[in-house]
């Protein structure tokens, strides 16, 4: 059994836009990251801090709006209209899910698509299904598909079945998946909620991608003998000895599904590692694009 290790392929990732952001350094040019938080969820505020960590560490221009659960609909309007307009900014992103008063999908639309470094507006969604190479991917599947190819998973061809059809990560890995070219030209298939008889179609998988958000829930009875799982789940799950009061477990039950994979991702150190520097590099994209049309 391989351990996909997200960990170590974030890393390299990470070298890469290190070089990159050295080579715009050379022609005067700082990719720059707006991430927007509203509300105080322990989870998103936990991401939004590592985004921003992560992109300072890398010599980013970070800029992070913690906005409070009261914020309105206009108030988040405006910021995102002025962020739109702000030559030092080339990426925009708003950590979802925002509170309930708040209309998300007209927040994602008013986004400018060329600095929607999280691939959510319609035009990156529509762009994804086209294979236009210009648009922007959903940081996690695009990651997914990252740690497949450097693991030497041979996609073309082979069956993947993704459980999961949210519009950050089911939808937009079944298209990168069933797309034309390296990472891509698998059978796909997309599992979800109301699937019958579920484990009958995930144990056909060559590749099984979980992203249900539901922890352990993919057990060894849904899994083929010699399957790759790649673990999307990053689930809270309280545990009175740890000294957070939880623990992060995945939506598969690591310790029966790991015996039974050719390659398995762990949780944490799997996925989402990979999130944040597919973020990165998508920011990277966003500032050269921006730049190149400039
Ligand atoms: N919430 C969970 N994952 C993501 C993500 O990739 N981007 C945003 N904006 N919110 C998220």
């Amino acid at each position: 059994m391989q351990l996909i290790s997200g960990t170590q392929v974030a890393e390299k990732v990470l070298a890469e836009c290190k070089s990159d952001i050295a080579q715009l350094a050379s022609l005067g040019l700082k990719p720059g990251l707006a991430v927007v938080l509203i509300g105080d969820d322990p989870a998103s505020r936990a991401y939004v801090r590592s985004k921003d960590k992560k992109c300072r560490d890398l010599g980013l221009h970070s800029v992070k709006h913690e906005l409070p659960a009261s914020t309105t609909q206009q108030e988040l309007l405006a910021l995102v209209g002025q962020l739109n307009l702000d030559p030092t900014i080339h990426g925009i992103l708003v950590q979802s899910p925002p509170p309930k008063h708040i209309n998300e999908a007209a927040i994602v639309q008013a986004i400018d698509p060329a600095k929607d470094v999280d691939g959510f507006h319609p035009i990156n969604v529509a762009k994804l299904a086209l294979e236009d190479p210009t648009g922007f991917v959903p940081c996690t599947p695009l990651g997914c598909q990252r740690l497949l190819l450097e693991a030497g998973i041979e996609t073309s061809g082979a069956h993947a079945v993704v459980v999961g059809r949210s519009m950050i990560v089911g939808k937009p890995m079944a298209l990168l998946l069933m797309a034309k070219g390296k990472g891509g030209d698998a059978t796909v298939t997309v599992t979800h909620s109301r699937t019958r008889d579920l484990a009958s179609i995930t144990r056909t998988a060559d590749i099984l991608i979980a992203a249900i958000g539901r922890p352990d829930f993919i057990r060894a009875e849904h899994v083929k003998e010699g399957a790759v799982v790649i673990d999307v789940g990053i689930n809270r799950v309280d545990d009175l000895i740890a000294e957070k009061g939880y623990r992060l477990v995945g939506d598969v039950a690591f310790n029966e599904v790991a015996p039974k994979c050719a390659a398995i991702t762990p949780v944490p150190g799997g996925v989402g590692p990979m999130t944040i520097a597919m973020l990165m590099a998508n920011t990277l994209k966003a500032c050269k694009q921006l730049n190149a049309s400039r």
